[in-house]
C-alpha cells in the first residue's frame, strides 16, 4: 500500500539503464522537463484564482495571439530546465529564436523543443490543454560554441525522447524514450507522476475520426474523399458508422487515439498557401509523431512519413495525419492515388474548379 505504483523518477532509471545510448544526466533533464509540467498544471487547475487567464497583449512569432498562459507555460519550461545543466538549449512556439543556456550555467548534451501551451484557444473556457516536448542530441558541434538553430533542425527520427502533459480532469504524463509509449498519472497528494498505463497500444482500425471540418472546403481532395467515406457510413464503401470528434487540443485528441483508438487529421489545406498545414513540425508533429510510432500507430503528412522530414526552420509546419495505422495507411495510398490520377471515379465535381486542387 505504503510502496505501489513505481513513480517517475524509478521509471526513467530504469528506461536509461534498458538504453545505454542515454547517457549521463538524461533522466534528470526529463524530471526537469516534468517539475515544469507539474508547476503548469498547478497554474492551470487554479485558473481565474491564479489571475493567469485571459490574453497576453502581443503576438508570438506565428503572429498568433498569445495567452498569459502560454508566456507563463514557456518562462516554467526556461525556468525548471535551464540550470541542470543538461542542456545546451531550447525553442519553444513562444520563442521567436533559440535560447541557449546562459553563459553562467553549464552546458548540456541536449536540446529541448516544447510547446509550452497546446491547445491554448481551451484554457480560457476550462477545457483541456496540454504541454509537448521533444528531446534531441546536441550535434557534436554543439560541444564548443554556443548551440545555432541549425542544430535543432534534425529528421523527428533522431529524437531521443518525446512526451506530452495532459492538464485534464487529471494530470497526465505520456512519454517515450523509444521503449513504448508509457502514461503516468499525476497523484496531487504526493506530487508525483505514476505510472498507471504502461506499454500504450493503439487499434489498428478504427470508427472514430477528429478533424476541424469547418474547413472542408479548404481540404486536399484525398483527405475529402477519406472523410466523405467515414460519414457516408455503413451504406458507404467502409460498411460502418463513424463518429467524430474535435477537442481543438492536439493533446487531447491524441491522448483519445492512445485510449481507444482512432485518426486525427490537421491536413495540407488551401486556406493560406505560404502555409502548408497548421501545426509544427518540431514541438507538435515530430514528438507526437514518436509517441503515436511507439505505440504501433503511424503518423505521416499523406505523403511522407513525418519522422522523415527533413525540417528547415524552427517553426516551419506541416500536414499531419496520425492514429491508426491501418487508416492513415488508407489515407496515405489516397494520396498516392489522386496523385496518379486513380482515384478519377471519387473525386468530386466541386474539386476540379479550385486552382489548388485542379485536376484537369
Ligand atoms: P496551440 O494552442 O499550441 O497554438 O496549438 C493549437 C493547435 C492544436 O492543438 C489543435 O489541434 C489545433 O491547433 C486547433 O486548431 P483549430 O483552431 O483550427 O481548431
Ligand atoms: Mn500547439
Ligand atoms: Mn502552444
Amino acid at each position: 500500500m505504503l510502496c505501489g505504483r513505481t513513480n517517475v523518477n524509478k521509471f526513467l532509471i530504469e528506461e536509461q539503464r534498458r538504453n545505454p545510448a542515454l547517457v549521463g544526466d538524461f533522466s534528470m533533464l526529463i524530471s526537469d522537463v516534468v517539475r515544469s509540467c507539474k508547476a503548469i498544471a498547478q497554474g492551470v487547475s487554479r485558473g481565474s484564482l491564479a489571475g493567469v487567464l485571459g490574453d497576453e497583449g502581443r503576438d508570438n512569432v506565428q503572429g498568433e495571439a498569445q495567452k498569459k498562459l502560454d508566456v507563463l507555460a514557456n518562462q516554467a519550461f526556461i525556468h525548471h530546465c535551464e540550470w541542470g545543466g543538461h542542456l545546451a538549449a531550447m525553442a519553444s512556439e513562444e520563442m521567436d529564436d533559440i535560447y541557449p543556456i546562459p553563459a553562467d550555467n553549464p552546458r548540456g548534451k541536449y536540446l529541448l523543443v516544447f510547446d509550452p501551451l497546446d491547445g491554448s484557444s481551451n484554457i480560457d473556457v476550462n477545457l483541456s490543454v496540454g504541454s509537448i516536448f521533444s528531446v534531441l542530441r546536441c550535434p557534436e558541434n554543439c560541444s564548443g560554441a554556443a548551440p545555432g538553430t541549425d542544430d535543432f533542425l534534425q529528421p523527428g527520427n533522431r529524437q531521443v525522447a518525446a512526451g506530452y502533459a495532459l492538464y485534464g480532469p487529471s494530470t497526465m504524463l505520456v512519454l517515450t524514450v523509444g521503449n513504448g509509449t508509457h502514461g503516468l498519472t499525476l497523484d496531487r497528494d504526493i506530487g508525483e507522476f505514476l505510472l498507471t498505463h504502461p506499454n500504450l497500444l493503439i487499434s489498428p482500425d478504427t470508427r472514430e475520426f477528429a478533424i476541424n471540418a469547418s474547413n472542408e472546403r479548404f481540404w486536399e481532395p484525398p483527405v475529402q474523399r477519406y472523410v466523405s467515406e467515414c460519414l457516408a457510413g455503413k451504406t458507404g464503401i467502409r460498411g460502418k458508422d463513424f463518429n467524430m470528434r474535435w477537442v481543438a487540443s492536439m493533446v487531447a485528441e491524441v491522448h483519445r487515439i492512445l485510449m481507444r483508438g482512432g485518426v486525427f487529421m490537421y491536413p495540407r489545406d488551401s486556406k493560406d498557401l505560404s502555409k502548408p498545414g497548421r501545426l509544427r513540425l518540431m514541438y507538435e508533429a515530430n514528438p507526437m509523431a514518436m509517441i503515436v510510432g511507439q505505440a504501433g500507430g503511424l503518423a505521416s503528412t499523406g505523403n511522407e512519413r513525418i519522422l522523415d522530414v527533413q525540417p528547415t526552420s524552427l517553426h516551419q509546419r506541416v500536414p499531419v495525419i496520425l492514429g491508426s495505422r491501418d487508416e492513415v495507411e488508407r489515407i496515405e495510398r489516397y494520396h498516392r492515388e489522386h496523385e496518379s490520377g486513380e482515384d478519377q471515379p471519387f473525386r468530386s465535381p466541386l474539386f476540379s474548379t479550385r486552382t489548388l486542387f485542379r485536376v484537369d
